[in-house]
């Protein structure tokens, strides 16, 4: 190919690229932001909040957003809202939480006798667990 048809070739590709980027939606051509994970999690003490929590929102508000908080005990998951710096909704049930806030993924940080029920449960619904 001579320097002029190469040239040519690249105008007329980089012109149809910037004309289809100014008329499409940016997904339509694989250029839109991945969308953030949506994070719940069940069992919030010390662990779900002040040792993982936290640090989820502080280090990766970027790929996810927490949309739920579950805990047996409604004190510590509004405590748990407060530390971890999030504005989801909490639940003291499991189940309403996956009906309300459809989470993406779960963190089972619950007292150990309950994780395996919760992993299966949030498996069964879908979630990476
Ligand atoms: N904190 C640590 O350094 C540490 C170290 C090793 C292991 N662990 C283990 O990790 C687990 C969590 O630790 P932690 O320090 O966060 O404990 P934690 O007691 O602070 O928190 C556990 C939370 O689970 C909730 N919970 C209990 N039963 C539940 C149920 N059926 N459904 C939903 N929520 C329920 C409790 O209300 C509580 O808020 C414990 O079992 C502990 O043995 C903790």
């Amino acid at each position: 190919m001579s320097e002029l048809s190469s040239r040519r070739e690249f105008v007329k590709t980089a012109g149809a690229a910037a004309v289809a980027a100014s008329v499409l939606p940016l997904d339509a051509l694989g250029l839109a932001q991945p969308r953030r994970r949506r994070y719940a999690i069940v069992g919030t003490g010390d662990r779900g909040s002040s040792m993982w929590g936290r640090a989820l929102v502080q280090r990766y508000s970027d790929v996810l957003e927490f949309v739920g908080l579950s805990d047996v005990n409604h004190k510590r998951v509004a405590a748990a809202r407060e530390i971890i710096g999030v504005e989801c909704p909490t639940f003291t049930s499991f189940d309403e939480m996956c009906a309300g806030a459809k989470p993406d993924v779960l963190m089972v940080t619950t007292v150990d006798a309950y994780h395996a029920d919760y992993i299966v449960k949030g498996l069964d619904r879908g979630m990476d667990a």
